[in-house]
């Protein structure tokens, strides 16, 4: 059981939004529970099967909370953080810092005393500069990977590829300054040199780029010399979001790069390394759901429909900043026709929408609810409070029951740091 209709009302594992909704109120990220735990399981099943030595991180920006850790230590997933928020975040939760790795282009000096003095399990080094930074505040040894730009190229969206050339994440292996890094961790005091890590980019559907990748580090690898213990291969799983969508096929692109792995490793004398992956949408995105409220209907005669919801892109970011598309359904089902409809949020802004010309009941009035599907990865997470809309509540729902996750952010907060 996950999200389905029973009786004409949207429902998750058994729940019915409407009384969910009736406890909570909206806008609220409805998250299947179940669906997150299958998906870690999914990832620890395939690693296992393909008889790696491996560690799943998920990664903490596409979704964190206590509670979201706190479920991720139970699926025995280690975690990866990229700001020390995000580290505060898991180790409050009681996330053990071990299992914990630590990724940013910049991290700040006060980052990196935090994370050492959290003991932190692994630091992976952006630039060369991290190096000496790292190395002057450590008084212990600290393990780390190399962030490496492995100049691949990848088809989603330009904000969201990493691992070309031009970027302002890792150091290239083209152009010297990844060998350079290397070297300088080598002769540094505390730095451990464990391995490296490269993350090609996000959404992707394909494991082409994964096996390009492999190709590439594998030649320089074995150019250099260099050995490696660990090999991070970053996140970047696809999901579905809408129909013409290709989820990453998990299964047997693992199979793929892991033969590829064997064979590069064979070929090059090198010991087959401990496998790392950092999967954050492919988790989190597929498990949520948005449900707002409709609020004003504007019919434009000869030209379009608008249907306002009670939310907008301080929850639900994606389309305005990418033009991401996604599937609106209603929470009831009546069985009116559709109709092509702008669904839009209720900013001040015009490109604040959830889509365009998106196919709802043409009799949809205000009060009902809409139900905006596959927003569990980056969306709570990139949330904002621009013009002071409040965050909305996060609840879980698994077979027994329906549990706060995030309260609902009050009036109150918003203005708990303004100076009166
Ligand atoms: N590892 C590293 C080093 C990353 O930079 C990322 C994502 C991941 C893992 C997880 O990638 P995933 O499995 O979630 O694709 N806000 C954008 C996504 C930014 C992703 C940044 N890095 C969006 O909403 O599409």
């Amino acid at each position: 059981m996950t999200l389905e209709y029973i009786n004409n009302e949207l429902s998750v594992n058994g729940h019915g939004i409407n009384s969910i909704v009736k406890e909570y109120g909206t806008p609220l990220f409805v998250y299947d529970e179940n669906m997150i735990r299958s998906q870690c399981r999914r990832y620890h099943r395939v690693l296992k099967e393909e008889e790696l030595d491996y560690s799943i991180s998920y990664a903490s920006k596409a979704f964190t909370s206590v509670q979201m850790v706190k479920l991720l230590r139970e699926e025995n997933m280690k975690l990866d953080v990229v700001s020390q928020g995000e580290l505060y975040t898991a180790l409050k939760a009681g996330f053990d810092a071990a299992d914990i790795h630590f990724h940013g282009n910049n991290k700040t000096t006060e980052e990196v005393e935090y994370a050492l003095a959290s003991g932190i399990g692994l630091i992976v080094v952006d630039a060369l500069d991290e190096v000496e930074l790292i190395d002057s505040i450590a008084t212990e040894n600290i393990d780390v990977l190399l962030r490496i730009n492995p100049g691949v190229d990848v088809d989603t969206h330009e904000f969201i590829q990493t691992g070309q050339e031009d970027s302002k994440f890792g150091l290239s292996i083209h152009n010297g300054s990844a060998l350079e890094a290397v070297n300088a961790i080598r002769e540094s005091r505390h730095l451990n040199f464990r391995g490296i890590h490269y993350h090609l980019g996000s959404q992707l559907s394909a494991e082409s780029p994964f096996i390009n990748a492999l190709e590439a580090v594998y030649k320089w690898l074995s150019e250099y010399s260099i050995d490696i213990e660990v090999l991070n291969m970053g996140g970047g799983y696809g999901v579905k979001y809408i129909e013409s969508d290709t989820r990453f096929p998990i299964e047997e692109a693992f199979k793929n790069i892991t033969e590829r792995l064997r064979n590069l490793s064979e070929t090059h004398n090198m010991p087959l390394p401990h496998v790392m992956i950092e999967p954050g949408r492919s988790i989190a995105a597929e498990a949520g759901t948005t449900i707002y409220e409709v609020g004003v209907i504007k019919e434009i005669p000869g030209l379009s429909k608008y249907v306002s919801i009670n939310g907008g892109m301080s929850d639900h970011l994606r389309t305005p900043l990418y033009g991401a598309e996604y599937a609106v359904v209603p929470v009831n089902k009546t069985g009116a026709e559709n109709i092509e409809t702008h669904v839009v949020g209720k900013l001040c802004e015009s490109g604040d929408i959830i889509g365009r010309q998106l196919n709802v009941p043409y009799n949809l009035k205000r009060g009902d609810l809409l139900a905006v599907k596959t927003t569990g990865a980056y969306h709570y997470s990139m949330a904002s409070n621009y013009n002071q809309m409040t965050k909305p509540a996060v609840v879980f729902v698994n077979d027994e029951s329906v549990r706060t996750v995030i309260k609902r952010q009050s009036l109150d907060q918003l203005i708990e740091n303004d100076v009166f």
